[in-house]
């Protein structure tokens, strides 16, 4: 008894300490929470935003973080898979940024833990950037504009460590929350039309999809293998474990009309095509989850969930954000 005690005081503790809480999210989102070492500043995130659309981090000088995560297309590609330098292709669609800074892990198989950790790799990735980390920092030190601002924001010239706290501190600011769902939830009758009104319903009971899709920001922060064919180990590459086979984070539901294709491979192509994912119960395979079965909706119904995906977690405040200047 009192271990558990002490234990839990120990990790409230150990928040406080390494944690940095900054609520300006939008409504009905969780705070997001900001690491001690690496505190947001108006002037960080402005540097952040520039490297974010700069397309000279990559070898090429043409592809930018925003080129595969493009506001104009929910901070996704819209295609497939992800196109790098030189036009070389990755197997895996490009996830939204959108509220990233609420999961967990980061990745489709969550190998990396936070933004920081994950901002430096897709630019040493050959499919991706293709640049050594210490090519783009000589290139950004011959930038006057970069230098000066790393010079007022991190007391430094640009390092490796800088240009990935200032991109994950942007980040973090790219969020979307204060959905017609969010402000039905609040007592707001008129903010949902009445088929989304059903397909809430059907998200929540009958469908099934909050199982997984849940909380604010509609994920478990799991790993599920929901059916989708393919030889992409997936989460098993990272855990080693072959439950995880073909097993795949749970990724946010919100402003996900703009992000098409879906899914890891990018193979569903619209929401409806999803939807009839579901309802077939994905396809066969010894890892599939436990919660993934046939689910008995009708067209009507069907159509509804659809509805409520496209309607209800659409918000007036999306991150429209477009490319700043650069230096
Ligand atoms: C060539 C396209 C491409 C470029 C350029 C690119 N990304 Fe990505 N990004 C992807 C793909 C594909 C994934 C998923 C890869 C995986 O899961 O293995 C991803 C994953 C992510 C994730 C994790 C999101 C999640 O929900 O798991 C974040 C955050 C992210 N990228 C940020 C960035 C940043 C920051 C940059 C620039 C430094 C960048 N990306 C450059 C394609 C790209
Ligand atoms: C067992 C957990 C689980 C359940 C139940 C579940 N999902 Fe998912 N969902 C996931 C996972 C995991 C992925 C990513 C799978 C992949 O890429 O292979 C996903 C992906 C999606 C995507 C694509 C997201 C993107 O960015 O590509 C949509 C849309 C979606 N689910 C909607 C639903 C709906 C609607 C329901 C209910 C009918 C539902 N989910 C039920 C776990 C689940």
């Amino acid at each position: 008894m009192i271990r558990t005690i002490s234990a839990a005081f120990l990790t409230l503790f150990v928040f406080e300490l390494s944690d940095v809480i900054f609520a300006a999210e939008p409504a009905g989102l969780p705070p997001v929470v900001h690491p001690m070492d690496n505190p947001p500043t108006d002037e960080k995130i402005a540097l952040g935003k520039q490297l974010f659309f700069d397309g000279r981090l990559s070898a090429d000088n043409k592809v930018a973080c925003a080129t595969c995560h493009d506001p104009a297309k929910g901070f996704s590609n819209g295609e497939q898979f992800a196109t790098g330098v030189e036009g070389k292709k990755g197997g895996r669609n490009s996830p939204t940024v959108i509220n990233a800074a609420l999961q967990q892990f980061q990745f489709w198989d969550g190998r990396a833990k936070s933004l920081e950790e994950q901002a430096l790799g897709p630019i040493q990735n050959p499919i991706e950037m293709n640049l050594p980390l210490d090519a783009v920092v000589a290139k950004l030190n011959g930038i006057e504009g970069y230098k000066s601002q790393f010079q007022k924001v991190f007391g430094t010239d640009v390092t490796s460590d800088g240009i990935a706290k200032a991109i994950a501190t942007y980040e973090r600011t790219v969020l979307s929350g204060d959905a017609p769902y969010d402000r039905f939830k609040a007592g707001d009758a008129s903010a949902l039309s009445e088929p989304a009104q059903r397909g809430m319903k059907i998200f929540f009971n009958k469908g099934r999809c909050s199982v997984c899709h849940d909380g604010r920001n509609f994920t478990d922060n799991g790993f599920h293998n929901i059916g989708i064919p393919g030889s992409d180990e997936g989460r098993a590459a990272i855990s080693k474990s072959t439950g995880d086979k073909g097993a795949f984070k749970t990724p946010t539901l919100r402003e996900i009309a703009r992000s098409a294709p879906y899914m890891h491979d990018g193979s569903l192509k619209t929401l409806e095509e999803v939807v009839a994912h579901y309802v077939k119960g994905g396809s066969p395979n010894p890892q599939l989850d436990e919660e993934i079965f046939p689910l008995k909706l009708s067209a009507e119904e069907a159509a509804d969930l659809v509805t409520f995906l496209k309607e209800g977690l659409s918000s007036p405040s999306y991150p429209a954000h477009t490319a700043p200047q650069l230096p």
